[in-house]
Parts: C-alpha cells; structure tokens; sequence
C-alpha cells in the first residue's frame, strides 16, 4: 500500500462512528434520527426524513406496506459528516414486533446509542437489544429524550437503568430545569451550561446554545436561587456517589455515558452528538477465522449483514449490505466471496441517505456499501481481495413463532418455493419442511423471530412472487435442532407434544409444544445433541 493510502487509511478509520439507535417504539427514534442528520447537514429541514418518506412510499408495493402499517419495515443506512467526523448510522426497525434484521444491523455497528423516554426508562424492547448488544460488548451511550416535559427524576431513572440493565451509568450532560422547564445542559467534562432558546419553529432548525458557567449568577438568576442550589447538590453528588468516567469501561460497554435532551425542539442534542462522536470507538478489531482483522490492515474485507431484494419494484433488483472491515474498498474492484471460492467485480455499490442512493467511489473501514446482487451472496459471506478469511459472530435467532403456509391457489407452489428460497437467502423468513428429502411435498412451515415478520413474508410472496397464501399458526414455538443417530432424531421427533422437521439444508429440528417438553427432552434424551440454533 502506498503511504498516501495508508495515511488516508488511518485517517478515515479515525474520524469514522458507526452505530446504531436502539429503543422502544415511540421514544423518539425517528426524531432524533431526523435532529442528527440536521445538524449533520445531510438535510436541512428536520421533518422531511418523515414527509419524503412519506412521499416515496408510494413508490412501490414493498413501501405500501410500511405505509399500511405505519412502521418502517427495513433498515437503513445513513451516512453524514459532522465536525470531522464521517459518521454512519444504521437504522433499525421501529416497531416492536422486529426480526432477524434488527438484530444483525448491530452487529455491523461498532457502538450503539440506548434511546429512552424520560417518562418511561427501559421498557420491553430496549431491554431485548440491550441484551444483544451487551452479548457483543458493544459500547452503549444513553440519551434521555422528552426532557421538555416532566419525566421521572434524573437520579431516580438512572438507578433504574442501572439496576434493570446491569450496567454502570455516568451522566455526561445533566439537565437543568427553569422552574419545570426544560431549559438547558450542564456538561460535566466541558464544564460548561448550555442554554438554549426555544426558536420558533419547532425544532426545524438547530437550536441556538450559549455557554454559561455552572456557578454564573446569570444561571442563578434564570433558574431561581433554590433551584440553582439543588442543581449545584445534584452536581456534587454525581461527582461524589456516582461512577467515574472511565473510558476503557466505555469502550468494554461496561459504562454507558448518559445524556438528557429533547430531540423535538434539539435540546441537548449537539452537546451529546459532540461528546457521543468524541468518545465513541472508530471502527473496530472484529475476529476471524484467521485471527483477528485490525480495521487499518490493508486488504480490503468486509461482511454481508443484510440482503434486500426488490427495493425497487421497477428493477426487482437485491442489493446487499456490506459493511467494510479493513481496507480501502474502490469500485470495480475483484473480490472474493470466501464462502464460495468465487471472483466477483463489484461495479456500481451504492451509499445510502434514507433510501436515496448515490453511486460510490469509494469507501473506508466503518462504511456500509450496497452491492447489486444476482442471488449469489448470502447473509454472514465474506469479502476480501486477500487471503482467505471468514468473520465470525454473525449471530443467527431461532425463531419464536411457526406457521403453516397455504397456497390461495395450489398451481403456484412453484412460484411459492422460488419466494420461500429468495426470502430464506435474505434472511427474511425460515423455511422448514417435515420431510428432510422432498421439498416441493408437504405444506411448508415458516419460522420468524417477531411476528410481524409472517406479515411481510405473506405481502411479499403475493406482490413479489405471484403467490398469494395465508398462514395457520402452529402453537408449539420451542424449537431445538438435533445432531445424533438418525434412528433416535426420528424416534424422539414421533413422541407426543413434538414435531420433527427439517430447515432448508436439511438439518433436523423438533419442535417441542411447551417448555416443561422442552426441558424434559433436554435432561433425558442424551443420546442426542441438542442446539438452540441450526450446527
Ligand atoms: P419512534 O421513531 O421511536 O417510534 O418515535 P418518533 O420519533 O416517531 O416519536 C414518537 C412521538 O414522540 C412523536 O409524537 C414525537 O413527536 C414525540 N417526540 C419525539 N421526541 C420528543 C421530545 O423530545 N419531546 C416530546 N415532547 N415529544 C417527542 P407523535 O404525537 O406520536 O407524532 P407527531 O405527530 O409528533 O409526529
């Protein structure tokens, strides 16, 4: 590598933050979302994430069902520049009902941003991916949203997230309230207020700060004396009873740096952005088959993390997300797809504001690229224009929820098994079938980890593949694949309160009706292994 590749290597390493934003329904995601690209300057207007979403919506039939639904189905990726920084931002679904996708969008981000409602704390959802990202030791920064209206007590939410997600809390910024409004920040590592104005417009545009000191007769004067005073205990008491920042902690995400703010009307939100971008790690070491890959290596490597086919109705196109590891990735560059063994160009990879796309030229350790996809890549592949690698740790979910699937019309099986296959590759859906041998045989059974998931797989096989079905819930939802004699795989799989099926390579799974089955199965039929996930 020539050294002036080598220096933008590691420079582009440096300025690069790739995270992701995880909450509960409703917290704010979109907002914020919509407040980071302002300030970014990926938009100008906050609002017009949501009003041009709307508008393409339209678009195409995928997009209608969001519409329908008023949720956002897939993940995005947005990337912006702020003070330096290139940052990416890896957009999850909003709903509660989730799948597989949410879960593998955090492991291509390298931290992760914990949204809560002032009023609310953790609640279901936060609690799930926060239990995915500490599996990860994914570093986790917490914003506090909604502080313009009254929530629950600073200190007292904080225990609870402590106490609830088992992980230390240090305040970075702290709110200050000008009798029950919100009307500022204190930064404890700047040591600086910041005040902000309420603007007239809504938050549309940034809101405007000035710099006070915390002792400032200004400040006592705006917020009264008796409030001034517990602001200041409140102060002295962090900085005496409460964990010390320590960033290695942060980085091992066993701290997480707490913010408060208001994403409709921006408080706070450029004080967290700035310390966020600050003290959140550039691209990560990521583990591999053949040790571990150090984002500045120069060969170029990167992971599928995701597979989106029909973005574009008009095109019927695939494109899959890669987010790039080490290296310096060019377009029209000649990879290698590991898994396979096979050469592949990839021409024209795209970037993504929302889902508006630009082609690229160019990316770094940190970015995701969408590569057009003819159907040969699969989630987890790996690509490099080195030696031979894989990347561990894409992590795959058993599914929680099964269903039959049935054809409207039984003629277009075909076309059903060409849809269950695509939606398989994607990740998408979970296919099973109770013959290990003969797929086009008995009806197949789908798996998904959210049930909203059986939505989208039924809105897709109709639209996009021509076969309209409907599905017939199984209850017995406790799945375990089985390695072992094939005699004793079909013996156990006959026994009452138990299904015997097979996944799409044909690995045997029983589906056990309740947990106390489960649990039996588990202690006593050792001549078996079980597995929570296909071996
Ligand atoms: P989500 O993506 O996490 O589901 O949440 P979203 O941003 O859509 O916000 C959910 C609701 O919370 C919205 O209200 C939004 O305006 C409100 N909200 C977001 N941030 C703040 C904040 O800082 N303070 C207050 N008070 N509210 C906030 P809505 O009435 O459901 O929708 P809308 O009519 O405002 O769009």
């Amino acid at each position: 590598m020539s050294q002036d590749l080598d220096t933008r290597l590691q420079d582009a390493v440096r300025t690069r933050r790739t995270f992701a934003i995880i909450s509960h329904p409703d917290a704010g995601k979109t907002t914020l979302t919509e407040k980071l690209l302002l300030y970014g300057g990926a938009i100008h207007l906050a609002g017009s994430v949501k009003s041009r979403r709307a508008a393409r919506h339209a678009a195409s039939d995928w997009m209608k069902l969001e519409q329908e639904r008023g949720i956002s189905v897939t993940s995005s990726v947005m990337q912006f520049e702020y003070d330096g920084y290139h940052i990416n931002l890896l957009d999850t679904p909003g709903h509660e009902d989730f799948s597989e996708d949410t879960y593998r969008t955090l492991v291509a981000a390298d931290s992760a941003v914990m949204l809560l409602d002032n009023r609310k704390g953790v609640e279901d959802r936060t609690r799930q991916l926060f239990s995915v990202c500490k599996r990860r030791r994914t570093p986790i920064f917490t914003f506090v949203n909604k502080c313009d209206r009254v929530g629950v007590d600073p200190l007292a939410l904080i225990g609870d997230v402590e106490s609830d997600l088992g992980i230390a809390c240090h305040p970075v910024t702290w709110p200050i309230f000008n009798d029950s409004a919100f009307a500022g920040v204190y930064d404890r590592r700047r040591r600086v207020v910041f005040l902000f104005d309420r603007g007239e417009d809504h938050g549309a545009t940034r809101a405007e700060a000035q710099t006070i000191d915390a002792n400032d007769q200004k400040l006592r004067d705006l917020m009264g004396a008796e409030s001034h005073e517990r602001l200041l205990q409140d102060l002295a008491l962090l900085d005496e009873a409460g964990h010390p920042f320590e960033h290695r902690a942060v980085l091992d995400g066993d701290l997480s740096p707490v913010f408060f703010g208001s994403a409709l009307t921006n408080f706070g939100v450029e004080p967290f952005l700035r310390e966020f971008l600050e003290l959140a790690p550039s691209p990560v070491s990521r583990e591999s088959t053949t040790g571990v890959v150090e984002p500045t290596d120069e060969r170029f490597t990167g992971f599928v993390f995701k597979i989106q086919a029909n973005m574009d109705a008009r095109h019927r196109d695939r494109v899959a997300f890669v987010r790039v590891c080490s290296g310096h990735f060019e377009a029209g560059m000649q990879v290698k797809q590991v898994r396979t063994g096979k050469s592949l160009r990839l021409p024209s990879p795209q970037q993504f504001l929302a889902r508006e796309r630009t082609a690229i030229e160019e990316a770094w350790p940190g970015d995701v690229i969408g590569v057009m996809d003819r159907g040969g890549l699969r989630i987890g592949d790996t690509l490099t224009d080195g030696d031979d690698l894989e990347f561990s740790g894409i992590p795959r979910f058993a599914p929680e929820h099964f269903a039959r699937i049935i054809l409207a019309e039984p003629m277009k099986r075909k076309q059903l098994d060409t849809g269950l296959r695509q939606l398989t590759e994607e990740g998408a859906a979970q296919v099973f079938y109770t013959s290990g041998t003969e797929t086009a045989g008995p009806t197949p059974i789908v798996g998904a980890v959210g049930m909203l998931q059986f939505d989208v797989m039924l809105h897709r096989l109709e639209h996009e593949y021509g076969a309209a079905c409907r599905i017939e819930r199984i209850s017995a939802r406790y799945p375990r694949w089985v390695t072992g004699p094939v005699e004793e795989i079909e013996r156990l799989g006959r026994d009452r309160g138990r299904m015997l099926l097979y996944d799409a390579k044909g690995n045997p799974l029983i589906l056990f009706e309740d947990a106390w089955g489960l649990r039996w199965a588990l202690e006593r039929e050792t001549a078996v292994q079980f597995h929570d996930v296909a071996p």
